[in-house]
Formats: structure tokens, sequence, C-alpha cells
């Protein structure tokens, strides 16, 4: 496996995250990465994130794993956020399903490239390292995601980029809702995606 030091050097990647608010690394390595600070910062409280679709591609009892980037080539990206209630409140040892095409726009379905869950820490907080997907036909550029929090309602919903617009704009499944906070990084990109679930 390539050494995450090689991808996103500590010096850019404490930078950018700096302007998340995020709270200083604890590299060697960008999985060892305690990307956000402590606590999630809210105002009122929030709707639930919006469902969509997990599309003809979803595989349960994906792997316990956090960085795809072994799956296949491509950009990297860091995808990290808060597991939320409506109330702010954090929600720790939620699980977090991600599942994403490789750059060509490929799932695999026969077995777990790009495919992976994470629990939220005590703080609520996920993180995944992968590789920024491609397009299909029919659709712009997405992450599908699964959320599940003790008895609350399982979310399903996907997550977009907002650089893709035009192609966002022409996606019928898009919503502006659910687009991730993406800033550019020294050999990467860093997403930020906080789930609310509804009680
Ligand atoms: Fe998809």
């Amino acid at each position: 496996m390539t050494p995450p030091s090689s991808l996103l050097t500590r010096r850019h990647l404490t930078a950018r995250l700096s302007a998340f608010g995020f709270a200083s690394l604890t590299l060697p390595g960008l999985a060892e990465a305690q990307a956000l600070p402590a606590t999630p910062a809210c105002e009122a409280p929030a709707s639930g994130a919006r469902r969509q679709t997990e599309g003809p591609y979803f595989t349960p009892s994906s792997p316990l794993k956090r960085d795809l980037r072994g799956d296949g080539p491509g950009e990297t990206l860091v995808l990290s956020g808060f597991v939320l209630t409506r109330q702010c409140q954090p929600l720790p040892g939620a699980l977090v399903d991600l599942w994403h095409a490789d750059t060509q726009g490929q799932y695999d379905n026969a077995g777990y490239r790009f495919r992976g869950h994470q629990l939220s820490d005590a703080q609520g907080r996920y993180q995944f390292i992968t590789r920024i997907p491609g397009f299909y036909p029919g659709r712009t550029r997405h992450f599908h995601v699964k959320v599940q929090a003790g008895n609350r309602p399982l979310l399903t919903t996907q997550l977009y980029f907002p650089e893709e617009r035009a192609a966002n704009q022409r996606d019928r499944i898009f919503h502006d809702s659910l687009l991730m906070q993406v800033t550019a990084a020294a050999g990467g990109q860093i997403g930020r995606f906080d789930f609310v679930l509804a009680d």
C-alpha cells in the first residue's frame, strides 16, 4: 500500500483541515488523522438528511474498513464528518457504510472493492479515505451511503461533489442538500458531510 504521507503531506493537510476547524492531525498516516473537532458546531435543530435510493449496486455486509485506496487507482479523497441527532447531539457507534464506483464508473458487484463501513467514534465522528469515483451513464459523480444508529430509521442516501455543477443539474436524483464541502489539498481532496438522523 502506498504510504499516505506521499499522497497528502502533513503540512498541506494540516492547512486544509484547519480551514474546516479541524483539530491537529496525528500523522504518520491519514488513516490515523482525527480530522474533526471534538464537538460539532450546530445552530437550530436540523431536519434529517434527505433520503435517496440505494440504487442497483448495494452489497450488504461490507468489510470494516476505513482506507479504501488500495481498491484501485484514482485521486485520494478524505471524507469526514459527524453523525448527529436533529438536536446536534453526536451519535457514537453509528454504522456508516460507503460504496461507490471506481474511476471508470464501474461497481464491484462480485466483491468489495470501494465498499466499506466504519463506526462513528465517541464524539460521533466518522472518516474514510478513498478514491474519487468516476462517472457512469445517466449519473453525476456520487457516493452512496447508509447510516444506522441504534433504533433510529436507517438513512440511505448519496453524496455529491459541488464542482460538478453541470452534471449535477442534469442528474435526476441529485439534491443540493447532499453536496459535500470539498476542498483541494496537495495530492487529493478533502470532503466533509455531517449526517443528521431522524428520530
Ligand atoms: Fe451509483
